[in-house]
């Protein structure tokens, strides 16, 4: 697969025409309105990451490499060691936005270290080199995508059932998507696969953007409640569950959007096999197991207000809400990635996999 400047423009992150500003579908606006927004300001590019106008771990890792680029063409005209200092708070500031996913500080720091890599540049070369370093993280998610979904496909058989949560589409990465993404290659090649989409409470990322990019892209789909997939699954409806991921620890413990752990729980108990799938740059062999990731907390007034005409509680009601579950690594059956499927052992497994090219 060769990758086009139409195959990064047809993606929900990608560089404005003109080169001088990252440019987002804004997906707190879906499914109704498909409205895109110019981001050229640090405050502006955080504030997009925090409300989830882009989300999604892989996504959100190709925005910070496209921001790092275009904040850089603001600092055309400061000192080399200026220029330096500021790109590494403007970094510092665009990774305390959201703090699961790893893909974020991924990217940032991959565009850091080019800059300290590259400090007796001039400045103006050294922007040139970060234009094609956030090409080439966008490029490669695209690469990475298209063989997550390969493997994936491997997996699942025509007519197959697929339960997925949240939102792993090409919304949420480029092109085919993670967890998705065997489902649109399996549509590409004559493969059909049914999939349920939990709606994903709080902010329904799984009715907005999941149910919602596979109508549009002919997969048969149905929506379904978080507390449904139980009936789903006791129906015989489901041969495989599919879910994307934003932080995988050296164990294969890993982080998703909170329900996960709970539908691989269920899974379990009805013989199901479970997968995430995620690119290498979701890996944090940093993070030794699941305890280790820090799991964001958001505003309370999404369980309460978001969507409903009035309040559905009280005021004074206390909310617990967390962004993101762990699933335990014993409950997953494997995981899959861009360099193959990864069995357990996971500690062993993962380790071979990040040491490959
Ligand atoms: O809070 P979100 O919508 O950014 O959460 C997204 C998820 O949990 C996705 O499953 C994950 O980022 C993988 S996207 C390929």
């Amino acid at each position: 697969m060769v990758v086009t400047a139409e195959d990064r423009k047809n993606c929900s992150v990608h560089l404005s025409d003109d080169e001088l500003a990252v440019e987002i579908l804004d997906q707190t606006q879906l499914p109704n309105r498909q409205v895109y927004l110019k981001l050229t300001q640090a405050k502006e590019i955080y504030d997009a990451i925090k409300v989830l106008a882009v989300r999604g771990a892989p996504a959100i890792g190709i925005c910070a490499g496209y921001a790092m680029y275009v904040l850089a063409l603001s600092k055309k005209d400061m000192s080399a060691a200026d220029f330096a200092k500021s790109m590494h708070e403007d970094g510092e500031y665009l990774i305390s936005s959201r703090p699961t996913a790893v893909n974020l500080s991924w990217a940032v720091k991959r565009m850091l270290a080019l800059v300290d890599a590259n400090a007796d540049k001039d400045v103006a070369e050294l922007i040139g080199m970060l234009h094609d370093e956030s090409i080439a993280i966008h490029d490669e998610d695209i690469m990475m995508c298209y063989r997550i979904a390969e493997y994936g496909l491997s997996l699942v058989k025509d007519g197959d059932g697929i339960l997925t949560h949240c939102n792993a589409g090409p919304l949420a990465t480029s092109k085919y998507g993670t967890a998705l993404g065997p489902i649109f290659l399996g549509k590409e090649r004559g493969v059909d696969l049914h999939v349920f989409s939990d709606e994903t409470r709080p902010l329904l990322q799984g009715a907005r953007l999941t149910s919602y990019e596979l109508q549009k892209g002919g997969v048969d789909v149905t929506l379904i409640c978080d507390n449904m997939a139980s009936i789903v699954m006791k129906n015989g409806w489901v041969q495989a569950c599919f879910v994307g991921c934003d932080r995988i620890a050296a164990n294969g413990d890993f982080a998703n959007k909170i329900g996960t752990s709970g539908v691989a729980i269920l899974a379990k108990h009805y013989g199901i096999p479970f997968y995430t799938l995620g690119p290498r740059s979701t890996i944090d062999m940093n993070c030794p197991t699941g305890d280790d990731i820090k799991i964001e907390q958001r505003d309370p007034d999404e369980i309460k207000n978001m969507w409903y005409q009035e309040p559905m509680a009280l005021k004074e009601v206390k909310c617990y809400n967390p962004a993101f579950d762990v699933t335990d690594h014993e409950l997953l059956t494997a995981i899959i990635t861009d360099k193959g499927i990864v069995y357990p052992p996971f500690d062993v497994n993962l380790k071979k996999i990040m040491e490959e090219d």
